[in-house]
């Protein structure tokens, strides 16, 4: 595959992931922050990451130290102009996105593919704000990236046959399934996942059950890996809430619509796991449901 050089953009939960694993998979991996302290704070999370992959035996001290040998780590956007793909995994803001994107587009060279990691976004949005919408992808990761093996690679009606050709080898490259989505608000994934989640805060609203039913009920008698709250603790309910703003801006459906207690808990920045608190308080070994 052609892709060696890799960029990064944003480095908090979803692009310290993205760039770990690039490095692990070999790739030279170039992360760019807004500054000093965010770049500190994503090298950290890497660092930690890593080290705890050795401590679980899941890599060899020596693969740490070569995947760790492949970072730099920039504030500068010129330090991205010769990487053969750049993904962006920056706050989910249109604005904020197509700023970087044109930025981007003036510094990188002509065979530089661009990629966002946007969760309901459309990737046209942002193609439009460059003049290489034919080399532009959705690559879209699930959270913890190391885990999850899911990569949707979104093609809109410009992507050309190659690019999207080369995003699909890049997902393979990292270990990934890739699948291919259109370029519709929430992909393939999240048009589903997100009205569960909401559903499930609609139905709390009601007093259909605890927060603790609720997820013991799916956990237990679906099978899912951990019920909706503890999803929404985990994804971020701040993201969960502009997703769900985004989605409904764009559908008009009511099922994506935030409900009102959603919104409540975001006032109060109880952002979940990440923030200590969401619908758990996540300051003990495990997570303890909140009154609501
Ligand atoms: N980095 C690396 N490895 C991690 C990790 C992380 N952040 N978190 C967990 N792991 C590893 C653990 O090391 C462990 O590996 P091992 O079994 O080889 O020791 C394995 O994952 C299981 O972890 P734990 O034993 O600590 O805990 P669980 O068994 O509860 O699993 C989980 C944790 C993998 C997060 C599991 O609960 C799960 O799959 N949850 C659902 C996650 C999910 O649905 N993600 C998608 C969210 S939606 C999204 O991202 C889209 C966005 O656009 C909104």
């Amino acid at each position: 595959m052609d892709i060696s050089r890799v960029g990064v953009v944003g480095c908090g939960l979803m692009g310290s992931g993205i760039a770990e694993i690039a490095a692990k998979s070999g790739f030279q991996v170039r992360v760019r922050e807004l500054n000093e302290e965010f770049l500190e704070a994503g090298r950290n999370r890497i660092k930690k990451s890593l080290d705890r992959a050795v401590v679980k035996e899941k890599l060899s001290a020596e693969d740490r130290d070569a995947a760790w040998e492949r970072f730099s780590f920039t504030t500068e956007g010129a330090a991205l102009a010769d990487c053969d793909l750049v993904i962006e995994a920056i706050v989910e803001e249109l604005e904020a996105k197509n700023e970087l994107f044109g930025e981007l587009d003036e510094l990188c060279g002509e065979g530089t593919i661009f990629a966002s990691n946007t969760s309901s976004l459309t990737i046209t949005d942002m193609a439009a704000a460059t003049m290489r919408a034919d080399r532009f992808v959705g690559l879209h990761f699930f959270n913890p990236v190391p885990v999850m093996k899911l990569v949707e690679v979104v093609r809109t009606i410009a992507t050309s046959d190659e690019t999207s050709d080369r995003a699909f080898a890049f997902a393979k490259a990292l270990g990934k399934t890739p699948i291919a989505a259109k370029d519709n608000s929430g992909f393939v994934v999240n048009l589903l996942l997100v009205p569960y989640m909401l559903d499930a805060i609609r139905h709390l609203e009601r007093g259909v059950a605890t927060v603790e039913d609720i997820d013991t009920g799916m956990a237990v008698g679906c099978g899912h890996p951990m019920g909706p709250f503890l999803l929404c603790d985990f994804v971020g309910i701040d993201t969960l809430y502009k997703i769900s703003e985004i989605m409904y801006d764009e559908y008009r459906e009511e099922r994506y619509a935030p409900p009102p207690l959603l919104k409540r808990i975001v006032a109060l920045k109880r952002y979940g796991r990440k923030s200590g608190q969401g619908f758990y308080d996540w300051s003990g070994e495990k997570p303890v449901p909140l009154p609501i």
